[in-house]
């Protein structure tokens, strides 16, 4: 197109000797200068240079409509090759946001992203994710030629039938049989590409699991998760241990409101319904041995949904027989009592164990830790599993405190703490409301794995669990703590810090 600061006779004559490969170059005219330039000012230099500025000079000069001149046309010429590539040029400068964002998006989609991204869902780590991988490779493959097709179809039809100064009026057509055949049979063919596959994968995720299949019953809380294996008498919370190669299949409950269960990595996600069992199945491949995963709730539940986590270690058949084969038995004391608060972390003392979960008396001769089965080894936890949450400095705690596990036993035993909480080997503590803490002291988190499992964070945690957890129903327990479930502090039957202290260090040692 041409500036209207040409006169119209000027205009003419610059249409008629004009490259028709010339595209989108605007030539604007005053008394003194001339200036060529195609989509923007800072191609306009380009343009000028070579043949084209003595030529479209001596062309303007005159005053009105010229005769043809061939010598101008071939200065014309060469004028439209230089814009052309400039032109080039920055139509690939235009695309390049665009090229940056389709890597980006690659980048994130490709399943090498493991390590980078640890809760990416582009996985072939099961049969389940590995059919909605794929499922979704064919997808992106027909997205992407659908997409790639009509772009340059469009690019095409702008370029090739872009209306030019005095081109006559397109041909009128009512109507395109052939045409219209071909647009509805195409998508329909492609939706065909890709109902098959999808449906099939429907039927396949919603069949019935093996029935050797390990059960997982797995029950919703605000906001927590419990964990019970069936064929092994185990019940734990927030923590799950799968083996690979075997199948697990997740039965999916919740015990309030709705929540769902997801693990990135592996597959999923499903809800749990109130009134309804819902199940989901999945087997971890071998390359899967010692990984811990991340999990989280996915349907919002209430206000503590974001802190609806946990952690799955997936392990060898061997590990998940001696974890489970512990898990199964009662708590037994580790060796090790934990540090004081406020004190650098290092081996306190050993406390006698035994099987009974009584402490022994005899604290000088034995050294020697409890077998306590497989744990998950903490160097395969990577930053990406373990939580980082700091309890808010609202919670003060006494510096300096050595919790006696003894001493917290009893404790625990006489406070509200047994209403919710079961601990295996421990009869006064039976409660099914709260997490099962059989084996506490062997998990990595707490507080539905957004508290890394230290005496610090415990300390607070029971102190005054809902200022660490918004709604938690776990109350404040600490003296002079305020208690939100009965909007005041607490003042009756709360605990000291030193009690806190002797309770921590007695849930820390149950392994
Ligand atoms: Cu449970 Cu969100």
């Amino acid at each position: 197109m041409f500036a209207d600061t040409a006169s119209v006779s000027r205009r003419s004559h610059l249409t008629g000797t004009r490259s028709p490969d010339l595209v989108g170059v605007t030539v604007v005219v005053d008394e003194m200068t001339i200036s060529v330039f195609s989509g923007g000012q800072s191609a306009a230099r380009t343009c000028w240079a070579g043949t084209v500025v003595p030529s479209l000079q001596v062309l303007l000069g005159e005053s009105t409509l010229a005769p043809h001149d061939p010598s101008q046309d071939l200065g014309m010429a060469s004028f439209s090759r230089s814009c052309r590539i400039h032109s080039g040029a920055q139509i690939l400068r235009g695309l390049a946001p665009v090229a940056l964002t389709a890597l980006l998006f690659l980048g994130v989609a490709s399943t090498a992203g493991a390590q980078q991204y640890p809760n990416t869902t582009f996985n072939y780590t099961t049969e389940m994710n590995e059919a909605v991988t794929h499922l979704w490779d064919q997808l992106l493959f027909w997205a992407t030629l659908v997409f790639v097709i009509v772009e340059v179809g469009i690019l095409y039809i702008i370029f090739k039938f872009k209306a030019r100064p005095d081109s006559p009026d397109p041909k009128q057509v009512h109507g395109n049989t052939a045409l219209e055949i071909a647009w509805t049979a195409i998508p329909a063919v492609i939706l065909a590409f890709i109902t098959v596959p999808t449906v099939k994968t429907i039927f396949m995720t919603q069949a019935k699991a093996p029935a050797d299949a390990l059960q997982v019953e797995v029950i919703g809380h605000q906001w927590w998760w419990e964990f019970r294996y069936p064929q092994y008498g185990i019940t734990t919370a927030n923590e799950l241990y799968l083996p690979v190669g075997r199948t697990v299949n997740f039965k999916l409950n919740t015990s309030d409101v709705l929540h769902s269960f997801w693990i990135p990595r592996l597959g999923g996600k499903r809800d749990l319904i109130s009134n309804r069992t819902n199940y989901l199945w999945m087997t971890p491949r071998d390359s899967m041995a010692l990984k811990a995963l991340n999990g989280s709730c996915t349907e919002y539940c209430g206000e503590s949904h974001a802190n609806m986590k946990f952690r799955t270690f997936t392990v060898t058949k061997e590990q998940f027989a001696s974890w489970a084969a512990h898990q199964k038995g009662p708590a037994v004391y580790g060796a090790v009592t934990p540090p004081a608060v406020g004190v650098t972390p290092a081996v306190a003392g050993a406390a006698a164990t035994t099987k009974s979960g009584q402490v022994g008396t005899e604290l000088a001769d034995a050294p020697t830790p409890a077998p306590v089965g497989f744990v998950f080894p903490r160097e395969k936890l990577d930053a990406s599993t373990m939580p980082t949450a700091t309890p808010p400095s609202s919670i003060a705690f006494t510096a300096g405190l050595t919790g006696d596990v003894e001493r917290g036993r009893q404790v625990y035993s006489r406070s509200s703490c047994i209403g919710c909480h079961k601990i295996s080997g421990n009869p006064m503590s039976a409660g099914v409301l709260g997490p099962n803490l059989t084996h506490f002291g062997s998990r990595y988190t707490f507080g539905s794995a957004v508290y890394e499992n230290t005496t610090e964070n415990l300390v607070r945690w029971i102190k005054n669990a809902p200022a660490m957890k918004p709604g938690s129903l776990m109350p404040a327990i600490g003296n002079g703590e305020y208690n939100p479930a009965i909007k005041a502090k607490v003042t009756m039957g709360g605990l000291s810090d030193q009690q806190i202290a002797d309770v921590a260090a007695y849930l820390l040692a149950l392994k």
